[in-house]
């Protein structure tokens, strides 16, 4: 499949990338010629079943395959940069100053020996970035935490899964990335915590410029925010476009298919009509 054309230069540029699991019990074909170029500023969508290849894309993308994952052909370019050609300590800061992680489980993603504010400390404080404690109540704050204070100075045992994916979308986001990447940043979570926290990342993702990359299974909640969708089925994009046209009017039989088998929440409206709700834009 070739790869749309988009307005500017893209941030994210995958051409043909193949990639395959190689184990004892066999060899499995993650990605299967994938090609998909990714504007400044967008929010883009990718959805697919179990196993269609969406966690290994977007590893991919920050060459964070696991071990037993081989590319076997294609490139990846980030911002510009051939992401395999990139030496360890390029690649690092590649990930530290342009890509913000946002985790599937947000607890187990933080240090559960360390104090919230501490953990925030250490993740700003090589990045140059203040970390004086008015700053991080503001950075809690910025994610709509209710008494900052005292959630500085909790462990993550002690914080719900909600507070917790607030909290590593603090940490994201404090670091300024110009790409924002999120497998199932909610799976863990309830349904109105997951939209308030969708609403969430897209909101700062809107204020800041950056782009975000955002795996879901909720097709509902990709209606009502993202843009563009892609489909994957089989470790191969097999739909590439705006999100009405692709979720309404299918232009493959599979992806037809494919749909019907995701959970969806259709009385969701579409992003811009739920903007246009308070007149405002988002903040
Ligand atoms: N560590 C691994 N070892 C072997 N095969 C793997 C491994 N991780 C993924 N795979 C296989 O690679 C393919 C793509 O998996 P991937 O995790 O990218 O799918 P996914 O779309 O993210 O699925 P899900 O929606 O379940 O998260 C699947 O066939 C999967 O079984
Ligand atoms: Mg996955």
């Amino acid at each position: 499949m070739i790869a749309p054309t988009v307005p500017g230069r893209p941030v994210v540029e995958v051409v043909d990338l193949s990639a395959e699991y190689r184990t004892r019990r066999g060899v499995v074909r993650a990605l299967d010629r994938v090609s998909l170029a990714v504007a400044p500023g967008e929010l883009l969508a990718i959805v697919g079943e179990s196993g269609s290849g969406k966690s290994t894309l977007s590893q991919a993308l920050g060459r964070m395959l696991p071990r037993a994952c081989h590319l076997v052909s294609g490139s990846v370019t980030v911002l510009g940069r051939d992401v395999a050609a990139l030496g360890a300590s390029e690649i690092r800061t590649l990930r530290r100053e342009s890509l913000g992680f946002i985790p599937q489980d947000p607890i187990g993603s933080l240090d559960p020996t360390m104090r919230i504010g501490r953990q925030l400390v250490l993740a700003l404080k090589p990045l140059g970035k203040a970390c004086d404690p008015a700053t991080l109540i503001a950075l809690m704050e910025s994610v709509k935490i209710v008494d900052p204070e005292r959630a500085l100075g909790l462990f993550p045992h002690e914080i719900s899964g909600g507070m917790a994916q607030r909290v590593s979308i603090a940490m994201a986001m404090a670091r300024e990335p110009e790409i924002l990447i999120a497998d199932e940043p909610t799976g863990s979570l309830d349904a109105q915590v997951r939209e308030e926290i969708l609403e969430l990342i897209v909101r700062l993702t809107r204020a800041s410029g950056a782009t975000l990359i955002w795996v879901s299974h909720d097709l509902g909640a990709v209606r009502r925010w993202c843009e563009r969708v892609v489909v994957m089925y089989r470790g191969r994009i097999v739909e590439d476009g705006p999100t009405d046209q692709v979720l309404i009017d299918p232009e493959h039989e599979y992806t037809r298919t494919l749909l019907a088998a995701l959970p969806t929440t259709s009385s969701i409206p579409h992003i811009a009509s739920a903007l246009a709700d308070d007149g405002k834009e988002p903040v």
